[in-house]
């Protein structure tokens, strides 16, 4: 297990009556976040979206480009392939509340353009101290990682998606989930058949997803 540099928030109880308020508490503070560097580049933290008592919580990797603009997680190109994979997989977005591993972009300049970077493991550990409070204050029965990165800030060690993905696992935290592929790595195959087999494993977790958190 990796070493924690922060502590995690008070272990958890009942869900407080006050959830909703100190969810909301919690992404005003995150808005000066300095844990970690990243918060010197991006725009704006951009903290998790949807209802307290969601049963069902999407974990991504970080805001991109539009994200990172707008403020709010998957809006941009890898966000609207969600939305059709939800849609594919019968899940309401409305209905889950939609996160990542770490709030803020991180990104190189290429030219004109901001093309995104990896958080490394010190920044993905700096900022689970928001997405423990998250899973703490919201409580979803079923948490899906999107991607390498996710699944390893939920587990706190690396999770190989090819050999534990797309099937039911539980997190360093006690809570059930599953870790499947990350949109963007569907968006960057080379090809349409890539492309359409990668979406398909996609939609295929979060059938998976679905069916396990209503079990
Ligand atoms: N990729 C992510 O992991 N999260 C977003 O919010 C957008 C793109």
């Amino acid at each position: 297990m990796t070493e924690s540099l922060f502590p995690d928030p008070p272990a958890r109880g009942p869900r407080p009556a006050d959830a909703a308020e100190r969810l909301a508490t919690a992404a005003e503070e995150a808005r000066h976040c300095r844990r970690c560097p990243l918060y010197r580049d991006a725009t704006q933290v951009v903290f998790g979206e949807g209802s307290i008592g969601a049963s069902m919580m999407l974990v991504g990797e970080q805001p991109g480009d539009q994200e990172d603009i707008a403020g709010r997680p998957f809006v941009g190109p890898a966000g609207k392939l969600l939305d059709r994979a939800l849609a594919d997989a019968g899940i309401d977005r409305s209905t889950v509340y939609v996160s990542n591993a770490v709030k803020h972009f991180k990104y190189e300049m290429r030219g004109k353009h901001r093309l995104h970077k990896s958080p490394n493991r010190g920044e993905v550990e700096a900022c689970r101290w928001w997405l423990a409070q998250e899973l703490d204050l919201v409580r979803p029965h079923f948490v899906v990682a999107l991607g390498a990165t996710a699944a390893q800030a939920l587990m706190r060690r690396t999770v190989v998606l090819s050999r534990e993905g797309g099937r039911a696992l539980v997190w360093a935290d006690g809570s059930h989930g599953l870790a499947t592929i990350h949109p963007s790595a569907v968006l960057r195959q080379r090809d349409e058949p890539s492309r359409a087999q990668a979406y398909d494993g996609l939609v295929r977790g979060l059938i998976e997803a679905a069916r396990l958190a209503a079990g």
